[in-house]
């Protein structure tokens, strides 16, 4: 990939700067800089989108924590409107429309907390950031930026907890769909030679994002930072099959019309990983599958699951198995450290249309 040009990168936008600097204590020349770098963000999800295999966006490279006040920076852009169309159609090969979402992130937030959270995500940047953007900027965005994150971070990690408050509190509308609350079924074999065919074919797109005082290390050096998971994304095709294959199933468990809300490419745990207990988000994830799609285990690994009367399950899936259940009611997690060499999943969710 190029680099962006001086001219996309010095692109001036005067309103954008004030804005910015009326509510936010910043020096005009640093907020310059962060501007250009959210020029630079626009340019990169453009030309690393145009990359994609499938030609999604790469929704995997987001605003994290570390990265709050580049996403504060461009809300002030997309609010001068003039200036950011005209940058949009003079260097971009679409307008940017929609703020990015952070779906991944934000569950995670909510399941894991704030470190968790970040741990994960960030760590799923770093490489793409490092190879694309060079490790100056790198740096800059999930080191040095993190001194303006608190304000901006604070309040959309306040929206979370509100979202995840709201969630329990309407727990108790939220009936029983079947009776056992969850159940492991074969894979459709079609649908898992598709999968298994991609998860081969994709192994090697799977970077390593933590190595032993590598530089990952050094760019995140005021914690200890250890990356157990990663994801990666899969093909619009293989999207369309799996819920294709999986919501008629899931219908027929729980004798619902289902709308399907997330596929998440193929999650792989790696050793030390751990998933706390937790409920899924009411507003996306209600009645869900976690495909198991290729493990390597020292010692088998085990989905905790309670079922609706709060008795603890222990499954165990195997490759070419799937558990359908209810997620937002039901307390699931991985709770015993991961032993093995890695752990491959994939998820899909849906909420019933009614
Ligand atoms: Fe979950």
């Amino acid at each position: 990939m190029n680099q962006p040009s001086n001219e996309l990168l010095n692109f001036p936008s005067p309103s954008t700067i004030e804005r910015f600097r009326a509510s936010n204590p910043i020096s005009q020349d640093e907020s310059e800089l962060i501007f250009s770098d959210v020029k630079r963000l626009l340019w990169f999800w453009d030309n690393y989108d145009k990359s994609a295999t499938d030609g999604e966006p790469n929704s995997d490279f987001g605003f994290t924590k570390s990265t709050s006040i580049l996403e504060k920076m461009w809300q002030c852009f997309i609010l001068s409107s003039r200036d950011y169309q005209e940058f949009c159609n003079q260097y971009l090969s679409a307008y940017q429309h929609h703020p990015r979402l952070t779906p991944i992130y934000d569950t995670n937030l909510v399941e894991l907390g704030e470190e968790g959270a970040e741990e994960i995500y960030v760590g799923g940047m770093l490489g793409t950031c490092i190879e694309y953007l060079g490790e100056d900027v790198t740096v800059r965005w999930f080191d040095t930026y993190l001194q303006y994150a608190n304000d901006a971070f604070e309040r959309k990690l306040s929206i979370m907890k509100d979202r995840r408050r709201a969630d329990y509190h309407k727990l108790s509308d939220v009936p029983k769909f079947t009776k056992e609350g969850f159940i492991v079924k074969p894979v459709p074999a079609e649908l898992f030679a598709e999968i298994t065919s991609f998860n081969e074919k994709s192994k090697d797109k799977e970077k390593d994002e933590y190595e032993e005082g590598g530089i990952l290390e050094n760019i995140i050096s005021s914690k200890k930072h250890r990356i157990a998971t990663s994801l990666r994304q899969i093909t619009r095709d293989l999207r369309t099959s799996i819920i294709n294959y999986i919501q008629p199933e899931l219908e027929t468990w729980t004798g619902l019309e289902l709308f399907p809300t997330y596929v998440y490419g193929i999650r792989t745990y790696r050793r030390g990983a751990e998933l706390k207990m937790h409920k899924d988000t009411l507003q996306t994830n209600i009645i869900s599958v976690i495909i198991n799609v290729d493990q390597q285990v020292d010692e088998p690994w085990a989905l905790q699951i309670k079922n609706h009367e709060g008795e603890l399950f222990e499954l165990l899936l195997q490759p070419g198995e799937m558990c359908l259940y209810e997620s937002a009611t039901l307390e699931h997690g991985r709770v015993k450290p991961f032993n093995g060499n890695y752990f491959s999943n994939v998820f899909a969710s849906f909420i019933p249309l009614s």
